[in-house]
């Protein structure tokens, strides 16, 4: 299990690739997946705009940024409410509200939770059982979902990579940040900023990249980057890596090469800052800081925060796992992918 300085996949490469991605052809959602999901979003737009006329409804996750994979058909949708103020209170009275309208517009399993750090309602969509989680005014779950689907056009390989290190996720139950694991949106940033590090950088750092020719301001967060991504096409291509390599860098450097003591990864600096940097040092209340992922806009939300001792344990495990499957198996992706 110990670290092994410049080990390789035992796996042929060539054909490890294209095992990968055969995988990732086959978690791509079907064209089927996707007109659900796109009735399932009409059906909630009506229900809504008969209650607010004025109210514009947003997808936002995986399903708005390409990085989807099949069987989980959950979708994430923002109502936007113009003028309404964004505090936390008003937002969960609203969920209440919104609870009642879907109960009443015949959703199924609703659930309003107006007191999560992002209050939510969660239901299921009646007529084609597409899972539903709505929030409200959620703008920078808006904005940080362009900033993905952007660096998702600019290199295949980082779908490649995320729909792999997702699956792996999923499978292995390490995919759940109520249950102090990572979310999907965490596991995305730590695949962007792997490909900000190769040398050749596979991807740029479009936040600081200039002029930023997208800016919003967000409350407090300034969310201006670069997005003119076709004048970008090609900026990885000096990198030949495969997707099989890629793979193996991101569970090496997460087994054993990560400094988990002192690093935080940036996504927005394209590098890695300190816990000290960030002030993320010590525990407060509930946020540990074991594991550090800087929101590339809500400055102060590290994405690890929900990690505590335990599952920080259970993580490292799973990732020293699939590194040493991958390092020492031939054929190593049934067990890298087994379900836990
Ligand atoms: N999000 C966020 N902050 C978080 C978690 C999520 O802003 N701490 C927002 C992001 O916009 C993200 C979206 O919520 O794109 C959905 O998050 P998540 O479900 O974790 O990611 P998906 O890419 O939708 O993954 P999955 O396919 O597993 O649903
Ligand atoms: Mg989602």
């Amino acid at each position: 299990k110990a670290y092994v300085p410049g080990a390789k996949p035992k796996a042929e490469l060539e054909a490890l690739d294209k095992e990968l991605l055969e995988l990732v052809a086959e978690l791509q959602p079907t064209p089927e997946e996707r007109q659900r999901q796109q009735d399932a979003l009409e059906a909630v737009r009506s229900a809504l705009v008969k209650r607010w006329p004025e109210c514009k409804v947003h997808l936002f996750g995986s399903t708005a940024n390409q990085l989807s994979i099949c069987n989980n058909n959950d979708i994430d949708v923002c109502l936007e409410l113009p003028g309404l103020p964004t505090d936390a209170n008003t937002k969960g009275e609203i969920v209440e509200e919104l609870g009642d309208l879907l109960m009443e517009a015949g959703m199924q399993n609703v659930l309003p939770l107006p007191k999560a750090r992002v209050p939510v309602v969660k239901f299921v969509v009646g007529d084609n059982s597409v899972k539903v989680d709505i929030t409200v005014n959620n703008i920078l779950a808006i904005v940080n979902t362009k900033l993905l689907a952007d660096y998702v056009k600019l290199d295949e390989r980082l779908l490649q990579l995320c729909c792999i290190v997702k699956h792996w996720a999923k499978r292995r139950q390490v995919n759940d940040s109520y249950r102090g694991t990572l979310s999907s949106y965490c596991y995305v940033l730590m695949c962007i900023h792997l490909l900000q590090q190769r040398q050749p950088a596979i991807l740029p750092c479009l936040q600081s990249l200039k002029p930023a020719t997208f800016q919003r301001t967000v409350g407090q967060w300034m969310c201006d980057y670069y997005d003119d991504v076709e004048q970008l096409k090609g900026f990885g291509s000096a990198n030949k890596e495969s997707l099989s390599e890629l793979v193996w860098a991101f569970f090496e450097h997460w087994a054993w090469k990560h400094d988990y003591n002192n690093a935080v990864v940036s996504v927005r600096t394209g590098g890695f800052l300190t816990k000290s940097q960030k002030e993320w040092t010590r525990r407060v209340g509930n946020e540990r800081h074991l594991v550090c992922i800087e929101d590339p806009f809500e400055l102060t939300h590290d994405l690890g925060r929900t990690v505590d001792r335990q599952t920080n344990g259970v993580l490292h495990k799973e990732f020293e796992r699939a590194a040493c499957v991958l390092r020492d198996l031939p054929s190593p992706l049934e067990k890298l992918l087994e379900p836990y």
